[in-house]
């Protein structure tokens, strides 16, 4: 169902207003994400309770440590029941397969369902000039294929990307069950806000993204539900 593609982030300051989201949407959406902002006000006993709640949780906190810590870090995010958490390719192929290694190990040990562990690339907020200023003299494209071969050869389950970055992903990777997320997305009714690159839902899903972050044209919406299922009739029209 196209619903369980839809990725809502709650980008909320508290667990109330999270807890407000999700009953209004959890028809509507399959999945709800918890980034830094929430997880920081609202801490792990949140997120334990909200799986608790039978929702799927994608919980985007994009570690980057010395692999040790990562892969310690990641545990203890496997047992709190999520369905998909995220790291940054760029802490490397030790972290990253460590990571794969001791969350597989726990889940099995622990009869834990193993969640999707998701490389990000590079964020869609950075441009040449970051990537420059930071060492990095690739071209942003070149720069996201690297990392996305890299987390698919240290055993991730996929990538966050943006929507443009998507077919040459899968070029790249000729793994069919490859994950490939995408924030970055407009509906054609919705404002672009300060997302650059944007797809619409339709284009996004067309060009192979497996799951669609949509955020501010639904959250922002007078009526959220409305803002949903028009979503859903623009991607099947
Ligand atoms: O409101 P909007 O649809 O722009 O929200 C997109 C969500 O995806 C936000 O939670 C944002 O932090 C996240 N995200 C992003 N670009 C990335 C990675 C995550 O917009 N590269």
């Amino acid at each position: 169902m196209i619903k369980d593609k839809i990725i809502l982030p709650l980008d909320v300051p508290s667990e109330e207003e999270a807890k407000d989201l999700i009953s209004e949407l959890k028809n509507e959406v399959g999945i709800f994400k918890i980034g830094l902002q929430l997880f920081t006000s609202a801490g792990a006993s949140f997120v334990k309770e909200v799986v608790e709640m039978g929702i799927k949780v994608f919980l985007d906190v994009k570690f980057h440590d010395i692999p040790n810590t990562v892969a310690k870090a990641s545990v203890e995010v496997a047992r709190l029941g999520i369905w998909m958490f995220n790291v940054h390719a760029l802490g490397g192929e030790e972290m990253l397969k460590r990571t794969v290694d001791e969350v597989n190990e726990i889940c099995s040990r622990e009869n834990i369902n193993k969640p999707k562990v998701i490389g990000v690339t590079i964020l869609t907020s950075a441009d040449e000039n970051t990537l420059k200023k930071v060492g990095i003299n690739h071209e942003i494209e070149k720069q996201v294929l690297k990392l996305a071969k890299l987390s698919g050869d240290c055993g991730l389950d996929g990538v966050v990307a943006s929507p443009n970055e998507v077919k040459s992903i899968r070029k790249e990777i000729s793994n069919n069950g490859f994950t490939i997320v995408t924030p970055g997305i407009r509906p054609g009714f919705a404002t672009k806000d300060d997302q650059k690159r944007v797809m619409t839902p339709k284009e996004a899903l067309n060009t192979g993204s497996d799951y669609l972050v949509i955020g501010r044209p639904i959250t922002k919406a007078k009526d959220k539900i409305k803002a949903v299922r028009k979503i859903i009739e623009e991607i099947q029209s």
